[in-house]
């Protein structure tokens, strides 16, 4: 598999809990590298933008007041099969179903609180990461 690149997000309940550096740890460990990153306050707008796909869902107002209740950390992650690889190092969306080890099952409780988002395909991957950031925000290294 080939080099690629996926949209992280430390999402506010693990900020919060102030594991920003051991959730960048799994990442560094795991073999994807970090090639941007910010932190950010969204607004409604932002996060709603974010998660467009999902505003007919019943959970999208709820979960755009939770991914503004605090800071969020965007990033870039690359490495061979980084899609992939990120979302095996999350675990499972719901934590309750998170296999032992992953981020979810260590940092977060609850679905709607789950510490971290990873794009699901190279297609979300390409959109989200141009949604935060420049070309020219991304250092290859
Ligand atoms: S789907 O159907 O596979 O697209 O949906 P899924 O990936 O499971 O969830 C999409 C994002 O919505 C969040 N989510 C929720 N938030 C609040 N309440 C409830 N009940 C809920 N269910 C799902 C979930 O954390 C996903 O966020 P991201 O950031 O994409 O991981």
């Amino acid at each position: 598999m080939a080099n690629q690149r996926t949209l992280s997000i430390i999402k506010p309940d693990a900020v919060a809990k102030n594991v920003i550096g051991e959730i960048e740890s799994r990442f560094e460990k795991g073999g994807l590298k970090i090639v941007a990153a910010k932190m950010l306050q969204l607004s409604d707008e932002k996060a709603g933008g974010f998660y467009a796909e999902h505003k007919e869902r019943p959970f999208f107002k709820d979960l755009v007041g939770f991914m503004t209740s605090g800071p969020v950390i965007v990033q870039v992650l690359e490495g061979e099969d980084a899609i992939a690889k990120n979302r095996d190092l999350m675990g499972a969306t719901n934590p309750k179903e998170a296999a032992p080890g992953t981020i979810r099952a260590d940092f977060a409780e609850t679905i709607d609180a789950n510490a971290v988002h990873g794009s699901d395909s190279p297609e979300s991957a390409e959109r989200e990461i141009a949604y935060f950031f420049a070309a020219d925000e991304i250092c290859p290294r």
